[in-house]
Order: structure tokens, then sequence, then C-alpha cells
């Protein structure tokens, strides 16, 4: 049994996390950077954000991300997960850019110094048009590619990195980009594209493991993985259609790292992969909601399911044209117990829910940590929290229309506002330790950060 501390002060009760427990925020390159140039700058470019927003600047990391490392800091943060955009270090194919990579470095660098671990994420959805163009991951020779790159990012920053992602949600880029037609490359219906897509992307992670523990002696490499709860109503249709959600969006890639294969039908479709069976140091746990499921004849798209999210449950904004899904804390015990099967330590690589107004992200960031405090009490080898994320970003196709930050962001003048959770978060950080049973946070006023 892991350790269970119970501490009363006067009034309150308090549940303690390991020592070791790693606290931090989580991020993505073009989300912060500002000014790239991948296939989402032309996604961009083709008038396909819904909101019509730009990313322009974003958070304006290439200039000034330490800016925004000295807010981690001053939060108290542990870790910070940034990804390193491909597009900027590869321009063009087989052409390296060192200065990108310096960049790199001395974010890196700048991390450390003020105490923080930076975590690498090298791919979280985006990657240099060229690879677009070619087919990205549907082409055959995409995991050489990816390891190309892999190679050249591990030589130049491995020594200031010990945890490495390679992909950021391989579900949700296969799910968006194929069969939603959300992402680029902007597909409807293509499930069997999807699937392989995720198969290529499975081996591509492969390649990328060895090159790294080849060249990173410390190196503990793994993937995060989105999970969703789908729920049901009530009959046996909604049921089924349910399991077939979660078994195709949330199963996919963690069958592909398990037991190097697809479940029947679907692996008869994509063959095997024995060298991605077990392929992970860890497993990053990306989870934010629940969806509710009913079988719907009339939604062929999504697979005969109508998914919603019921006007009374919590939630946070709206996006353009739909609810962003529930706030369900719960839904991190779900996804623990389906990563634990690979019997890896677990770290919770993204967690959050879009707020501007700051109304259940403390509820949120408070019920999630009490689940999570309980896993870890279960013995369920949890060892970090990231939230998502530190500073309001550009959220893909939603644009600046949902807000996730710790910190309010004005894009136009780089505003930086500390919402009351980032108060909140930052004393759980600190304190190593949340409130047990204590009433659901009230929002204290904001704090203008000069
Ligand atoms: C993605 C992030 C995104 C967040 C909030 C995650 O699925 O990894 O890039 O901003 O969700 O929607």
């Amino acid at each position: 049994m892991n350790e269970v501390v119970f501490r009363t002060t006067s009034s309150e009760l308090y549940l303690r996390f390991p020592e070791d427990f790693l606290w931090g925020v989580s991020t993505a390159a073009h989300q912060v950077e500002g000014d790239n140039c991948n296939q989402w700058s032309d996604w961009e470019l083709a008038g396909r954000i819904k909101s019509g927003d730009r990313c322009g600047k974003a958070c304006d990391w290439w200039e000034n991300a330490e800016r925004d490392f000295d807010i981690a800091f001053e939060l108290g943060m542990k870790a910070l997960r940034l990804s390193l955009e491909w597009s900027r270090i590869e321009p063009e194919e087989g052409r390296f850019d060192p200065a990108a990579l310096q960049r790199y470095r001395q974010m890196l660098e700048g991390l450390q110094q003020r105490g923080i671990e930076p975590i690498v994420c090298l791919h979280h959805f985006t990657h240099p048009r060229w690879f677009e163009q070619r087919g990205a991951f549907l082409r055959a020779d995409a995991p050489q590619l990816f390891e190309r790159f892999t190679r050249e990012v591990a030589n130049a920053v491995g020594d200031l990195c010990r945890l490495w992602v390679t992909f950021n949600e391989p579900n949700v880029y296969a799910a968006c980009g194929y069969v939603l037609g959300e992402f680029p490359p902007g597909r409807k219906g293509q499930l069997l594209n999807a699937l392989r897509v995720n198969r290529i992307q499975a081996h591509a992670h492969v390649l990328a493991y060895r090159a790294i523990h080849e060249l990173v002696s410390q190196a503990k490499v793994g993937w995060a993985q989105h999970y969703v709860v789908f729920e049901p109503l009530p009959g046996m249709a909604s049921r089924w259609i349910a399991g077939l959600l979660d078994r195709l969006f949330n199963h996919t890639f963690f069958d592909l790292i398990e037991t190097g294969r697809l479940g029947f039908p679907f692996g008869i479709l994509t063959g095997r992969d024995d060298e991605a069976r077990g392929c992970c140091d860890f497993v990053g746990l990306n989870v934010y909601s629940r969806f509710h499921v009913a079988f719907d004849i009339r939604n062929a798209r999504t697979f005969f399911a109508n998914i919603f999210v019921p006007a009374h449950v919590p939630q946070g904004d709206h996006g353009v044209d739909r609810p962003y899904g529930e706030a369900y804390p719960q839904a991190i015990s779900d996804a623990v117990k389906r990563a634990a099967g690979l019997g890896k330590p677990i770290y919770i690589m993204e967690n959050g829910v879009p707020d501007a107004e700051d109304q259940i992200r403390p509820w949120l960031i408070v019920n999630v940590l009490r689940e999570l405090h309980g896993l870890i009490a279960q013995d369920y080898d949890i060892r970090g929290y990231l939230h998502w994320t530190l500073t309001d970003n550009f959220e893909w196709n939603e644009g600046w229309k949902l807000r996730f930050g710790l910190v309010a962001l004005d894009p136009e003048t780089q505003h930086r506002t500390m919402r009351s959770s980032a108060k909140l978060f930052s004393e759980i950080v600190r304190s190593n330790r949340v409130a047990v049973a204590r009433a659901d946070p009230c929002l204290p006023l904001s704090t203008t950060l000069p």
C-alpha cells in the first residue's frame, strides 16, 4: 500500500501525495509558440478554424517562453511539458535547422535553471508541410522519417531531458483528421485509414523509443493517450454503440502497445507489429471529459451514435458549435485502470477544463486530485499530474474561444492575469496535499500580474 497520510489541522483533513510526485503543467508548440509553418497553419489559412481566429503570436513563446517559465516558477511547478515543433527543426525534408534546435536547448535549460523538469513531446498534432504533403502517417516510410527527426532532437537536447513523450493523443489525431474531418487533413468517415494511421504511428513510436534509448542513457519514453468516458443511455443498442466507441477511440493505441495488434476484426485489416508489444516505460494519460451516448439511426458518421452532453451536468465553456464535454473527475479512475493493464508507471499528462471565468476549474482540480489520491492509495503507480494548461493558448479548431489556462491571456497585448485556480493549484503543489472534504473551493478575486 502506498503512503496515505491524513493530516489534521484545527478544522481540515488533508490527503498527502508521495514525496517525489511530479506536479506540473502541459503545453504544445503550435498552441504557444506563434508564427509556425506547419499543416495547421495551412488549415488556418484555408479558413478552417471554426472561430475564425488567428493563431498569430499565440503565447509568444518562440520569442519569450521565459515569461511563462517565470510564472511556472512562481507557482512552484516541478515539471513543464512542451512539444518541439518538427516543422521548425526540419523545415525542408532532410534539412535540419541548428538555430531552432539551439532555441529549444535554451528553453530546456531555462526550465532547468528554474528547477522545473522539462518533459519533451515529439509530436503534438503538428508536423512539417512537406510531411503532410507526402501523406503524413499514411506513408509506409513515416516511421523512418519520424525516427530521423527524433535522432536529431535526442542528439541536440538529450542531456536536458529525462521524460519523453513520442506522440500526443494518436487517437485524437486519427479520429479528428480521418473520421470527423475536424483536423487536417480533414477527411471524413475513413475509419480504416484512421486505424492505419495509428498502426503506423505505433511503429514510429517503436523506432523513436529505441533511438532515444540508444542516445539518452537515463531516458524514460512513453506516449500520451487521450481517454474519454462514453456513458450509454439505458438499452442494449446504446450500450453496444458506447462500447464500440470506447473500443475504437480509447483502446486502439493501448491495444497496439500492449499486444502489438488491434483486436478482432480490426487487427485482420491492419496486421500486427510484434515490436510494439510492451514498448514503453510509462503511460501518459490525458483525461478531460465524459460524453453520453444514445443509439441514433441518423448519425452514420459517428457509427449511429448520438454523442451529447446533458445540460444539467458540470461543464465548462461551450465551443463554437458544441459543448466541450462533461467535466467528470471520475474519468481519471477509468483511464488509470485501463492504463494499469500495461504494468508501467502512469503520469497524468493533461487534465483541465475550458473555463474563462474560472467557475468550475477549482472544483475540477480538487476533485480530480482526490480521485487520483484514492487510486494511489489503492496502489496504482501514478507518478505525476500535469494540468492543461499554464497560460490560455490557441485551442486548435476553436482558436481563442476556449480558455484552459491557470493564467488568462490577452493575445493582442500578451497581458497575463492569474486566475484563482492558479493560486489554488500552486498551494496544492507547494504543500503536496489536497484537502479531503472541505466544501468545494469558492472563487477568490483574480489577481493581475504586473
Ligand atoms: C490536447 C491539447 C488541447 C486540450 C484541450 C488535448 O486533447 O492534447 O492540445 O488543447 O486537449 O482541448
